[in-house]
């Protein structure tokens, strides 16, 4: 195959090199267009056709369904590893010796305290804010508290700055959950496992224990081992924007989790759940939901359906299908919206429409009914992703700054008015 790409403009001849990754993807290097075309720059809104970067960390084929973290398949990784496990291996790309593994659990639990001032800024929110936007204030707030700078050439530096975000985040998404419940702000348990942690952090009543439930711990696990990262997504492609002003860790990840909320993004999971509940509400004809969708006059979409770069099976979402089940039917749950969630799938396969577009369930079709069978409300649910996608945004911030990406700066092809003179506001 050829070394380069030919683009003619105006019967002038340019080559570029092109740039090939280890499963054969090709891109076309145009950093140099602009400079030998005098001005010639690309347009692509929405990126679909323009890699962003040179990455080491996720894989992801959308044509045939393949997500592997650093070269492990998404099935054996949910299978076989807990969240933190992951998390190492995502940010620092390989897994963890048992040693390694044991200390990174036990530094994270010593960094699972907020300082106490946090509380306050908590109490300031009113009951209406939505506990995304909580989290993301939250979040940023993390960096007046934490105010030294991350050098992300020292290994020990970001190991720190790693195990801190890792270990106050759950404390922050349950406060913000407790708040919203009318629960006393409380401490976790070191004890526990992470995730134990989290829900008993988030669900523990001040007049009695928390009783853990395997089945929840496993599925919460699993969940968040599916979101922990997805190459360069909305909300991670914000992490890598804001930070390569050189912003630091906490702040770009605090405009990540606003990147998350949107329903096209994260924020979907919520928005699938009370589509589903209004369908049944409205009841349960999915046909009618259906024909909605397919409806270009009707701005309704099927949430939880269609992807940017999955046209097969989002692989995650045949995992949190399974895992919904296991919990549902572990924990004895009859939950009537899952039979119309199925009914939804079943069309939508067979369906022109959507088989001519390619659009299959993605991961957050799934996800919102384990979550509430967990007793997490709907509008917690792009919180619980929040945690997920942590470490894929940390490692992406970090991949960014090692490799000195230059700052993020797109341009434009300007459609606005030509030059016109100034016209004084009583002449006009
Ligand atoms: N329901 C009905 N039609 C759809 C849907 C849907 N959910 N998704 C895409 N389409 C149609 C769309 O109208 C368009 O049709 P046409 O070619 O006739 O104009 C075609 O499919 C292509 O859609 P697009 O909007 O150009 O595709 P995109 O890559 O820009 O958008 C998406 C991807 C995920 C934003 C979109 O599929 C969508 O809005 N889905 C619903 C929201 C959702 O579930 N988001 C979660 C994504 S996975 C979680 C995560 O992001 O982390």
């Amino acid at each position: 195959m050829a070394n380069t790409a030919t683009i003619e403009i105006d019967g002038k001849k340019y080559d570029f090199p092109l740039v090939k990754g280890t499963e054969n993807e090709i891109a076309i290097d145009i950093t140099k267009l602009r400079a030998a075309t005098e001005g010639v720059i690309t347009i692509d809104p929405g990126f679909k056709n323009t890699g962003s970067c040179e990455s080491a960390i996720t894989f992801l084929d959308g044509e045939k369904g393949i997500l592997r973290y650093r070269g492990y398949s998404i099935d054996e990784v949910a299978e076989n590893a807990d969240f933190l496990e992951v998390a190492y291996l995502l940010i620092f790309g390989e897994l963890p010796t048992k040693e390694q593994n044991d200390k990174f659990h036990e530094d994270i639990k010593a960094e699972s305290y907020v300082d106490e001032d946090v509380k306050k800024i908590i109490e300031a929110f009113p009951k209406s804010a939505h506990p995304m936007g909580i989290i993301s204030s939250l979040t940023s707030a993390l960096t007046a508290f934490n105010p030294s700078s991350v050098n992300v050439e020292s290994e020990e530096d970001m190991y720190k700055s790693v195990v801190r975000l890792l270990g106050k985040m759950p404390v922050l998404v349950a406060w913000t959950y407790r708040k919203k419940a009318g629960l006393p702000l409380d401490y976790g348990d070191n004890s526990l496992g992470y995730v134990e942690n989290i829900l008993k952090m988030m669900f523990k009543k001040p007049n009695g224990e928390y009783i853990q439930n395997k089945v929840l711990v496993d599925a919460l696990d699993k969940l968040l081992i599916l979101h922990a990262d997805h190459e360069q997504n909305c909300s991670t492609s914000t992490v890598r924007i804001v930070g390569s002003s050189h912003a630091g860790l906490f702040a770009s990840i605090s405009a990540g989790i606003s990147a998350l909320w949107g329903p096209l993004h994260g924020g979907a999971n919520q928005a699938v759940l009370e589509m589903l509940e209004a369908i049944q509400a409205d009841g349960g004809d999915t046909k009618k939901y259906m024909a909605k969708a397919k409806d270009k006059n009707d701005p309704f979409r099927l949430m939880g359906f269609g992807h940017r770069v999955y046209k097969n099976f989002d692989p995650r979402a045949r995992i949190i299908k399974k895992s919904a089940d296991d919990v549902l039917s572990q924990l004895g749950i009859k939950e009537p919206i899952l039979n119309i969630a199925e009914g939804l799938e079943q069309e939508a396969l067979k369906d022109q429409y959507f088989v001519d577009r390619k659009l299959y369930p993605n991961v957050d079709f799934y996800s919102g009914i384990i979550y509430r069978a967990m007793g997490i409300p709907t509008d917690m649910f792009t919180v619980m992703f929040a945690i997920g996608r942590l470490p894929g945004w940390i490692a992406q911030w970090r991949e960014m700054r090692l490799k000195k990406e230059p700052i993020g700066r797109p341009r434009q092809i300007y459609t606005g008015a030509t030059e016109r003179k100034f016209v004084p506001v009583d002449e006009r």
